[in-house]
């Protein structure tokens, strides 16, 4: 039940029998405080001004012709001419019920489409740093937001495994493979990346090499394609274990690396040029767009071939949006991208609409993010000053949780405390960036994410816990509750608008690609659970109706907690 958009369409209906323009905007949002109502429409004042009258006036013609018969128990006219809606117990009872009843919720099914979803995309022969982390962590909540509500989703991992760089790192491959065939250690690929970039730097004879092998790459020889594989795989390789410790959807199958869209791309600069939107500019290939100006306050000129023939991370940015599309047929691409790619991201589009090979019908956007910083504000780096690993500091995450969840939990032991211990390291690393609004540099913090008060992962996960130990303890089967839910009190009332919720909420997420929202709503949902399970008490109510009922809205928490952490990617446990 999307409470918000039935609203919408309610109080837009009202606005043009009251004889307001047939676009006008209904407005409507959740309360923010209990006496204005559980929903406010705030669009009556802008009609009022196109249609010249006094908003109190347009507000009264509005709530006559509102047709809330059944939803709504009091609607009523506030300050300059908002319209407050207090939902009727009874209809909001009847949507708890149908919700309960079903798996999804009582989420309505969407209209499907087809959505590409661009993140994580490390880079070969380097170890995935933190700074992919956010992408893949934010990237993933996403893809299983759109995948629950019925999209048809593509998971693009667009691995950077293309580039003049690959020539030495098959030189050096070679190298390695030569002086110890027997078990080549490549765990470390930092060190890898690094020694390879030392040969050719320091041995010309090896420099010499390794640029033969750029242009055999390209030129697709065997032996070179054969090596450039195999960084291919043991980077993945290694990339995969951490995705599948970070609970991440991500398999070697979605790889859509750069490399795929490589033999495009003469093609596209041939197009650019015949289109007369790219020109040769001294040997080198440009396109230039009014749209971005330059510090002359000129046209900004975008290379997409360079004077060797090369090609750069723009063109293939231009191809892959066209290949997107395309070839894959999505209705959406997200990019999880960090915000100083924006400008990036945004010429190649620019060009991609321009050169008409994507319609403006198929949206393309930049799901940004921000900087993970240390407490310092500084960029978050090593003591020593180095980029922390990603599995390095999935180690310490584990590490801090099992000395907390030791602690806390001294009856758990064996494989259910490992498990544990794995949801609560894992689930804060994921909870805290998740939490926040993706578009602003993130305080990395162990303190305030492994806090079992706010909005974090343990007290989600706790509350969770907390909610389904009501019916083990009582030896009750949440699935099979009889009785109807009736609410009086208002903290029911309060709790059962909050849960009816959960689909506005996840519509947010799906259209805007911000989790915060959800983690937020459901922070929200398990505070108005505590403040119900202390007012109205459950298992000792003072009747076996609203016991029923009482459990019911408990059995419903439980599942909109579960449901909405699942889609977030944050494991639940039973106990804790
Ligand atoms: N590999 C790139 C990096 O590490 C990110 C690629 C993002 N996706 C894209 N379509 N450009 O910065």
């Amino acid at each position: 039940m999307n409470i918000q958009a039935l609203l919408s369409d309610k109080v837009t209906q009202a606005l043009v029998a009251a004889g307001a323009p047939a676009d006008s905007e209904a407005l409507v949002r959740q309360s923010a405080k209990a006496q204005f109502g559980d929903y406010q429409a705030n669009g009556v004042m802008g009609a009022a001004k196109k249609l010249g009258l006094p908003p109190r006036q347009l507000a009264e013609k509005v709530v006559a012709a509102l047709d809330l018969e059944g939803i709504a128990s009091k609607v009523e006219i506030a300050g300059p001419g908002f319209i407050n809606i207090f939902l009727a117990p009874q209809w909001l009872a009847a949507n708890l019920e149908s919700a309960l009843q079903d798996a999804r919720l009582g989420v309505a099914p969407v209209r499907p489409q087809t959505i590409v979803v661009d993140y994580s995309a490390p880079n070969v022969a380097k170890e995935m740093h933190i700074g992919h982390i956010r992408s893949t962590i934010i990237g993933d909540a996403a893809v299983r937001t759109l995948e629950f509500l019925g999209h048809n989703v593509i998971r693009a991992n667009h691995v950077g495994d293309w580039g003049t760089q690959f020539g030495m790192l098959i030189a050096y491959l070679e190298k390695v493979q030569n002086e110890n065939a027997a078990d080549m250690d490549l765990s470390d690929l930092e060190a890898f990346y690094r020694e390879a970039k030392k040969n050719y730097d320091e041995d010309p004879v090896f420099a010499e090499r390794a640029r033969g092998y750029v242009v055999k790459l390209q030129g697709g020889d065997p032996y070179c394609r054969e090596m450039w594989r195999k960084l291919v795989d043991i980077t993945m390789t290694q990339n995969q274990k951490t995705y599948d410790r970070l609970n991440v959807t991500l398999t070697k199958d979605d790889v859509m690396g750069e490399s795929l869209y490589n033999s495009m791309l003469p093609g596209i600069v041939a197009d650019l040029k015949a289109k007369g939107l790219a020109t040769e500019d001294e040997g080198a290939v440009v396109v230039y767009l009014d749209e971005f100006k330059n510090k002359e306050g000129e046209p900004m000129g975008v290379i997409i071939q360079k004077k060797d023939g090369g090609y750069l991370y723009t063109t293939t940015d231009i191809a892959c949006a066209k290949y997107r599309y395309e070839t894959l047929g999505a209705d959406r691409v997200l990019y999880y991208i960090d915000s100083r790619q924006h400008q990036h991201l945004m010429q190649a589009w620019t060009i991609v609409r321009k050169a008409g090979y994507v319609p403006d019908s198929v949206s393309l956007e930049h799901h940004m993010f921000g900087m993970m910083l240390g407490k310092d504000g500084k960029p978050f780096k090593t003591r020593a000053g180095g980029t922390i690993k990603l599995s390095d500091l999935l180690d310490e995450a584990i590490e801090r949780a099992g000395q907390l969840v030791r602690g806390k939990n001294p009856d758990i032991s064996g494989a259910e405390l490992e498990t544990l211990i794995n949801a609560v390291a894992i689930g804060s690393v994921k909870y805290a960036d998740l939490s926040k609004s993706r578009t602003t540099d993130y305080v990395f913090d162990w303190d305030n994410m492994l806090a079992f008060e706010g909005n974090t992962a343990p007290y989600m996960q706790y509350a969770y816990t907390r909610v389904s130990s009501i019916f083990k303890r009582a030896g009750i089967d949440e699935n099979a509750l009889s009785g109807d839910i009736v609410l009086t009190e208002e903290k029911e009332l309060a709790l059962a608008a909050r849960l009816l919720q959960f689909e506005e909420t996840i519509t947010t997420v799906a259209r805007e690609g911000t989790p915060h929202v959800m983690c937020a709503y459901l922070y929200d949902l398990a505070g108005l659970f505590s403040g119900f399970y202390e007012a109205c008490p459950i298992l000792t109510a003072e009747t076996e109706g609203q016991r029923n009922s009482r459990l019911k809205l408990a059995a419903l928490t439980a599942k909109t907690l579960k449901l909405g952490l699942d889609t977030l990617g944050i494991e639940t446990v039973a106990r804790m």
